[in-house]
């Protein structure tokens, strides 16, 4: 028997977009099979790595853990929607360039959303507050210090910029 397919609708990156997809299809497969946004990685598909990670509602969530129907309606933020429209990086994507916060980049995507919610929460994060804030992500790459690095670099530019700002 064919599984049934459901229409979903969602606000990614700020754009409204739909799609019929088979009831039980993963977030992280609509995002990457169904949307063409493959900057979400897919590692272990159980949770554990943090690759997949992207906002719902501004939070940041497993897409591997979630069928796309439990979502209709919300809005997701991938790792393509975080840099601004004119191409300029989000702080956290400019601090991760100076600090050389990747190597394969694989895992990158799901610490960039992880730490661009973490810090709207925590603007003045402590070093250890940083390593906290990307513990529950796994890099088999980098050894984990410039990552931390980037969580702080990150930090000081959103201060520096909302300075600019205000
Ligand atoms: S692929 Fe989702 S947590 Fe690893
Ligand atoms: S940079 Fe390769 S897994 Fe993190």
């Amino acid at each position: 028997m064919s599984e049934q397919q459901v229409r979903v609708r969602l606000h990614v990156n700020g754009v409204p977009r739909e799609a019929t997809l088979p009831a039980r299809r993963l977030l992280s497969d609509a995002l990457r099979h169904d949307l063409g946004l493959t900057g979400t990685h897919v590692g272990c598909e159980h949770g554990v790595c943090g690759a997949c990670t992207v906002l719902l509602d501004g939070r940041p969530v497993r897409a591997c853990l979630l069928l796309a129907a439990t979502v209709d309606g919300h809005e997701i933020t991938t790792v393509e929607g975080l840099a601004a429209d004119d191409g300029t990086l989000h702080p956290v994507q400019q601090a991760f360039r100076e600090c050389h916060g990747l190597q394969c980049g694989f895992c990158t995507p799901g610490f960039l959303t992880t730490i661009a919610a973490y810090l709207d929460e925590n603007p003045d994060p402590t070093e250890d507050d940083a390593l906290e804030a990307v513990s529950g992500n796994l890099c088999r790459c980098t050894g984990y210090q410039n990552i931390k690095k980037a969580v702080l670099r990150a930090a000081e530019l959103r201060r520096q910029q909302s300075e600019v700002r205000s």
